[in-house]
């Protein structure tokens, strides 16, 4: 498949899921819009993409998803109001979300999983390689990720994942890679992928999380990609089969992340990513962090 040589400027960001783990707080609002700390997850996530050059965006919605291109648009009856109040800070708080870039919308339609969701970027993305990213995987900005997974695209040709160290019993949760190391590259080969095995069945405890940067014959593959598990279009069946060297796609490389990610998709960890970077944040750190002893501490009693 010939690409243009373009290096990635399209990210695409699934946000079409139910969020029933999050229900009764999801029965009207997307999950995307849960506030962590003080600004709504997907705003991270928008923010990741934009800060590596990523500012053609395309959202996968679905019903119930106005909320999204409400808060990625101007107000200005209430710009003007802080304006006229002269409350700068506020101002420009709701401003960043409106000069994250392009951000375009496309619907799901059936909600058949993120093979799918991710197929209905075809048409927008074109001939290039591009980048997916997960809303519920928060990514530290402090710590690098898609900008080394877009260097080993340009370098490579192929498609790359981004993968964790998880206990092996955590393995089920998540798609699973079987690599090889490359000599002298810090990146990965990987030879083998699938969707959220039994940790018996596991070929490793490498976990694939919410970054891809893909070669766009991921698309004529995923046209072809039968149901998998759970019923759904899979992405991880449609990657393996790049990473088998079934479709012209250059194979599958794996970047191995270390830093620091914030896991948003259940509740628990939700609390705790809210709470770790709330600890982190300037404003309500410090008084976050003379209270959580004294908070854990009461809990022994
Ligand atoms: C999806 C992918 C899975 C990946 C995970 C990362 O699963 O299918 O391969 O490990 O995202 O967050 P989901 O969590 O949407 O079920």
């Amino acid at each position: 498949m010939t690409t243009t040589n373009a290096s990635v400027r399209k990210a695409v960001i699934p946000a079409a899921g139910l969020g029933t783990r999050f229900l009764p707080a999801t029965k009207a609002m997307p999950k995307e819009m849960l506030p962590v700390v003080d600004k709504p997850a997907i705003q991270y996530v928008v923010e990741e993409a934009v800060s590596v050059g990523l500012s053609d965006v395309l959202m996968i919605t679905g019903r119930n998803k106005r909320a999204l291109e409400d808060h990625f648009d101007r107000v200005p009856a209430l710009e003007a109001m802080l304006e006229a109040k002269g409350d700068t800070t506020k101002l420009e708080s709701i401003q960043a979300a409106s000069n994250l870039g392009d951000i375009h919308y496309v619907r799901q339609g059936d909600p058949k999983g993120l093979g799918h969701a991710v197929l209905r970027a075809k048409q927008h993305v074109g001939l290039e390689p591009f980048a997916v990213l997960l809303g519920d995987d928060l990514i530290d900005p402090r710590d690098d990720l898609l900008s080394t997974m877009i260097e080993v695209q340009a370098k490579t040709g192929g498609s790359v994942v981004a993968l964790i160290e998880v206990e092996p019993s955590q393995i089920s949760s998540y798609g699973c890679a079987d690599i090889e190391e490359i000599e002298g590259e810090s990146y990965v080969r990987v030879k083998h992928l699938v969707e959220k095995p039994e940790p018996h069945e596991a070929p490793s405890n490498l976990a694939l999380i919410g970054r891809y940067v893909l070669h766009p014959a991921v698309f004529e593959v995923l046209e072809g990609t039968e149901p998998g598990r759970g019923g759904e279009i899979q992405l991880t069946d449609a990657l393996q089969e790049l990473a088998a060297g079934d479709a012209d796609g250059h194979g599958v490389y794996g970047v191995v992340f270390r830093g620091r990610r914030y896991d948003t998709g259940d509740k628990l960890s939700y609390l705790k990513a809210c709470l770790e970077l709330a600890c982190d944040s300037e404003d309500l750190g410090p008084r976050l962090r003379d209270w959580l002893p004294e908070f854990t501490a009461s809990l022994s009693k």
